[in-house]
């Protein structure tokens, strides 16, 4: 079953030149894909366009086999909601709570229960009681990881989500990333220029003057 697909899209910012064109991608339930490139080439913006924060200029971007932008906007409000996760080299945790109630509020919005094996595994289970603010900054991304794990994404996206993490750290965090994927059998968007990191993925890409290479 494919969860995620890109069909012939195309973007720019600047209007005599795309950024990216004829873009197709597919990620089939329990897949996981990382795409490279240097800085400035457009992983950002296509993670955006697949993730639904961005309408793209041209062709397609389907979700669970609909089409993110054509969506009526309740359902794109579910799509938003409850099946696409997201991951940010910078995390957005809440102020003024604590690790704990960081991830109460996301299993309250989805009605989901906080994974207690998966908090053991991020090394977090011991300083849930603090404010997330004090936590050092590996410690906030993978709580930030652990919120968005607790919302049961079927689809999730990852920017560049280790650059805040030793390496050590950083690979046993994609470990986790990879695994709940397959668990799960959800679809796994990874943009990384990390290339031990890519390896691990089932597909690798490149985007590369305006096109996606597959490698
Ligand atoms: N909202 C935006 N408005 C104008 N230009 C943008 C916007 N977002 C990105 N760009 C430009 O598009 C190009 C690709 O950006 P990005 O997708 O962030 O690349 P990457 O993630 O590969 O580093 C860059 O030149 C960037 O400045
Ligand atoms: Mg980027």
């Amino acid at each position: 079953m494919i969860l995620l697909r890109a069909e012939n899209i195309a973007h720019s910012f600047d209007f005599d030149y795309p950024l990216f064109k004829n873009v197709r991608l597919e990620i089939k339930a329990g897949e996981s894909l990382a795409i490279q490139g240097v800085s400035g080439s457009g992983k950002s913006t296509l993670l955006h366009i697949l993730s639904s924060f961005l309408k793209p200029e041209k062709g397609v971007a389907e979700a669970l086999g609909r089409d993110i932008y054509a969506l009526k906007p309740s359902e794109f409000i579910k799509l938003r909601r409850e099946t696409i996760g997201l991951i940010f080299q910078q995390h957005y945790l809440f102020r003024g709570f604590t690790a704990r109630e960081n991830l109460q509020v996301a299993a309250l919005l989805r009605g989901s229960e906080i994974d207690e094996e998966l908090l053991e595994r991020l090394s977090i289970a011991h300083i849930l009681q603090q404010d997330a603010m004090s936590l050092s900054g590996g410690q906030q991304q993978r709580l930030s990881i652990a919120r968005a794990l607790t919302k049961k994404p079927k689809l999730l996206f990852a920017d560049e989500p280790t650059g805040n993490l030793d390496r050590q750290t950083a690979s046993e965090v994609m470990n986790v990333l990879f695994d709940y994927t397959k668990r799960n059998q959800g679809a796994f968007f990874l943009v990384t220029h990390d290339e031990a990191l890519a390896k691990k993925a089932d597909r690798r890409y490149r985007l590369e003057n305006g096109a996606l290479i597959e490698q």
